[in-house]
Formats: structure tokens, sequence, C-alpha cells
């Protein structure tokens, strides 16, 4: 554990903090006294975004989560390097092929590999912060989306996040015999780098005719809901999954 001014700061691990919203969400935590272990199966991503930043602010752990053993070495780097960990966010996540697809398209590794990232990581990186969550009275946060609502998509992605909000009730009950609450949050729409890329403007507008409230969320706004999630501000909220959809999955 380093000694220094920031030690007593909370420590936060973020998986998949190399990019989108995973990026916002550390810089946001980082910028309000968080310590950071930042997860990414990508070096150069992961190098390039906290480059400005001290490794007593933010710790770099380049890992596939999709494998038991580099969940349990994030978690293990992480706890080493600040002595304490107070939330899991379990960002990361495949998206599939072409944006989703049918799931009769795709083959049993193909749906094993996007549950491997985005199910059962979750399960690993909860089990191996289990001890250091406990004895901080810690959170976990699972990132859903509103697809896993059936928001009209039908692909693995979609039913790994109703996977997912499965889980944030299942752990909810098993690790809070340990004091650890989890908790979900369903994006909608976020405007990241590359679902940008991904969309024309003709599916930004329909997108956008669905929402209630018609505006963009950006990552930077999933960052200030899940420093509130992690807060003891929260601290009745467990079990639940948030939406965070602009109401796009309470259309008529
Ligand atoms: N962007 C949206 O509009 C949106 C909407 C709803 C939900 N979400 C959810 O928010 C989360 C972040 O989405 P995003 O769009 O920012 O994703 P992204 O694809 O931009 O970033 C994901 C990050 O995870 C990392 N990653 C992938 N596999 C990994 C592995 N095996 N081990 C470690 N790191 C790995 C990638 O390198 C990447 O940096 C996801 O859970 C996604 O399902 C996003």
């Amino acid at each position: 554990m380093v000694a220094d001014e920031m030690s007593g700061a909370p420590v936060v691990l973020i998986t998949g903090a190399a990019a989108g919203i995973g990026l916002a969400v550390a810089i946001h935590l980082a910028n309000h006294g968080y310590r950071i272990v930042a997860v990414d199966i990508d070096r150069p991503a992961l190098d390039a975004a906290f480059a400005r930043f001290h490794d007593r602010a933010v710790l770099r752990v380049v890992a596939d989560i999709a494998s038991a053993e580099g969940a349990e070495r994030a978690v293990e780097a992480g706890v080493e390097h600040f002595g304490s960990l107070h939330a899991l966010v379990n960002n990361a996540a495949l998206h599939g092929k072409a944006w989703g697809g049918p799931c009769l398209d795709y083959s049993p590794e193909e749906w094993m590999k996007l549950f491997s990232v985005n199910v059962f990581a979750i399960v690993a990186l909860a089990k191996a912060a289990l001890p250091a969550l406990a004895r901080s009275a810690g959170v976990v946060l699972n990132m859903s989306s509103m697809v896993g609502y059936g928001h009209g998509h039908s692909s693995p992605y979609a039913v790994s996040k109703a996977a997912v909000n499965g889980l944030t009730m299942s752990l909810s009950q098993e690790l809070g015999r340990h004091g650890v609450r989890v908790v979900g949050l369903a994006p909608g729409f976020i405007n990241t780098p590359l679902v940008a890329s991904g969309l024309d403007a003709a599916a930004r507008e329909r997108l956008m005719s669905l929402q209630a409230i018609k505006e963009t969320g950006t990552p930077e706004d999933i960052a200030g809901i899940i420093a509130f999630l992690i807060s003891p501000a929260a601290r009745l909220i467990t079990g639940a999954t948030l939406l965070a959809d602009l109401g796009i999955t309470r259309r008529p």
C-alpha cells in the first residue's frame, strides 16, 4: 500500500476502463478523489488513456477478464497496490457481431465468448473481490442495458444483459450477507465514440423518436449516476437495476 495524501480515498476497480463509458467513469471518479484500478485487455489504449495520472491515483492493469485467472489477477493487483477495495464496476462487455444479430446465427463458441466477458467475468470478479469488499462494506455495480429489458433487440448481447439483471438480483442476496450491496445500471443509447461511429443519422433519429425525453445521453452522464450508486447516499439500494434510458423502454 502507498502511504501518501491519497491513502484513505475510496478505491474503485473498473473493467473496460480504456474506452467509452468505462473511461469516462474512471476519469470522473479520479477527478472526484477516488483511487482507480483501471482494468482492460487493450494495453495501448489503457496507457494512452491514463498517461497523465500517477499510479497512486490510477493503477493500470492489463488483464483478460474472460478467464477466471485474469479476473482474479486484476483484483489481486488492485488490492495489493492500494490495500483496499470499495467498489467493483463491472463495465466491460462485448457487443457481438454487427451490433447484435439474431441469436440463431451464433455458434456455441460465439455464445460462450460473449457470455465469458458479459456474464461469467462478473461472477469471477465478484468472487475474487468479496473479501476486500466485505472489509469495506463495499458495492458491486453491474452494467446492464436497455436491451436487457427486451427493447426490440434480439441478440446474444441482449440475452447477456438480461442475465446480468438476474445476476444483480442473485448476488445482492449472496453478497448482502457480507454487507456488500449489488446494484445494476441499464443505460439507453449513450453517445460513445464506438456507438456514434456505428449509427447513421437515420438510426439516431429513430432512436431519439422513441425516447420520452429528446436528449442525447453521454458517458459523463453515466459516470455521474455511477458515482451516486456507489456512494453512501445510495445505501438503501441493492438488488435493483436502474434504467437510465430517457424513457425508451417505457414507450407505449
Ligand atoms: N454505449 C452505449 O450506448 C451503451 C448502452 C447501454 C449499455 N452499455 C454498456 O456499457 C458498458 C460499456 O460500453 P461501451 O460502449 O463503453 O463499450 P466499449 O466497447 O467502448 O468499451 C469496452 C471496453 O472493454 C474492454 N474489454 C473487452 N473485452 C475485455 C476483456 N475480455 N477483458 C478486459 N477488458 C475487455 C475493451 O477493450 C474496451 O476498452 C458495456 O457493459 C455496455 O454493454 C453501453
